[in-house]
């Protein structure tokens, strides 16, 4: 791929950058900055190089969110102007006045119809704010949306620094040193298995937690009573009886008549939700965590959002004291580790979810094929 350091004479050229600005919001206000730090980077070896930078991202799914809260928090750290909607008077007028080495800030692309939709005419729209295209937005990187793969067919198109790195720290751990651990959690089984079939034979050890747990207890014949399940049965998976897959031995479990409690794995009521796992499975990961060369992560053990976050947080400073080659990614595992301020004891922190798992499942992305 185009490094954007191979871009030339960048004075005074205007530049589309797609960002990944998509940044967790509650009541207007951004809770978690680490995508938009990640995305400083380019925005200032352009801005520094004289550019005129008009910067677009999406947030959220529906077409009223605004990245307003996203603009208020990137002023903090550069001067950057507020450009409104793409092709609004507002962004003709404000792209019209801007200076070399400008910042332009433009509205959710995905408040146009066209962008989901990869419609050419809005992919035109974009490509005639600037000259060259720059794509920095990893976690955006699996879709082929009209400000993605869309404007790279139209302008001469590089890759930015995040992505870049993205694509070198995730590419070092398709092909790990031994021992090695995978670990995999959240919820969505569908679209994780082809991931967990592939890197049982690639990682000496796979370690299922979250949401997932639930359907390989299922379809081994335990009780999960009320738990969240995927829309796939695993019943007859051969990857279930490998020996390389690890399961949690204990479970943090809610919702019956005695309330919260930790239990064994055959001890889940037919009234209870398995929430997380305990603190027996946290004690058995240590010991595969702590004789590991390289350890992958994406996806919390417990319900996140709901609370249950110790085996997670644990887990989380377990791997950031091991000296392992460490890569992790996905939202709710990323929260944690900022939480917990430990990102610097991690050698790869991605701001990809499902651009991460996708990468690591085809070695590619529809963006990085886009510039290519
Ligand atoms: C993400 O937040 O993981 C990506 O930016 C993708 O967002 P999307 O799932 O709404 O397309």
């Amino acid at each position: 791929m185009k490094p954007v350091t191979q871009i030339e004479n960048l004075k005074g050229r205007y530049v589309v950058l797609r960002s990944s600005l998509n940044l967790p919001v509650a009541d207007g206000v951004v809770t978690n900055e680490y995508r938009l730090k990640k995305a400083l980077p380019t925005m200032r070896y352009l801005s520094e190089a004289g550019a005129r930078i008009i910067v677009l991202g999406h947030i959220g799914r529906k077409p009223e969110e605004t990245l307003k809260p996203v603009f208020d928090v990137l002023q903090n750290y550069l001067p950057v102007q507020w450009g409104g909607v793409i092709g609004g008077d507002e962004c003709v007028k404000r792209r019209e006045m801007m200076q070399d080495g400008d910042i332009l800030m433009v509205e959710n692309t995905r408040q146009h119809e066209g962008e989901t939709v990869s419609d050419p005419e809005f992919a035109k729209q974009i490509a005639e704010l600037g000259e060259v295209f720059v794509n920095d937005a990893f976690a955006v990187a699996h879709r082929s949306h009209a400000s993605t793969t869309g404007v790279a067919a139209l302008l001469p198109s590089y890759g930015g620094l995040t992505l870049l790195q993205e694509i070198q720290k995730l590419s070092a751990v398709m092909k790990p040193t031994s021992p090695s651990l995978f670990i995999i959690g959240g919820a969505k089984f569908e679209t994780k298995m082809p991931l967990v079939e592939k890197y049982l034979n690639v990682y000496n050890h796979t370690f299922i937690g979250g949401a997932l747990v639930n359907d390989v207890l299922k379809a081994k014949g335990f009780e999960v009573g009320t738990s969240l399940v995927s829309d796939v049965s695993l019943e007859g998976a051969s990857f279930l009886d490998d020996p390389k897959l690890l399961m949690p031995v204990d479970l943090v479990v809610d919702g019956g008549t005695t309330g919260r409690r930790t239990c064994d794995i055959d001890q889940v009521q037919s009234d209870e939700a398995i929430l997380d796992v305990g603190p027996k499975t946290v004690a058995m990961l240590r010991d595969y965590i702590q004789k590991a060369a390289t350890i992958l992560w994406n996806g919390p053990f417990g319900n996140y959002e709901g609370g249950y976050v110790e085996a997670t947080e644990a887990v989380a400073k377990l791997i950031a004291e091991s000296g392992a080659q460490s890569v992790v990614g996905g939202g709710d595992t990323v929260a944690a580790i900022e939480k917990l301020g430990i990102n610097d004891q991690f050698t790869h922190v991605s701001t990809g979810g499902g651009a991460m798992l996708q990468f690591l499942e085809n070695g590619t992305l529809p963006v990085i094929d886009s510039i290519i």
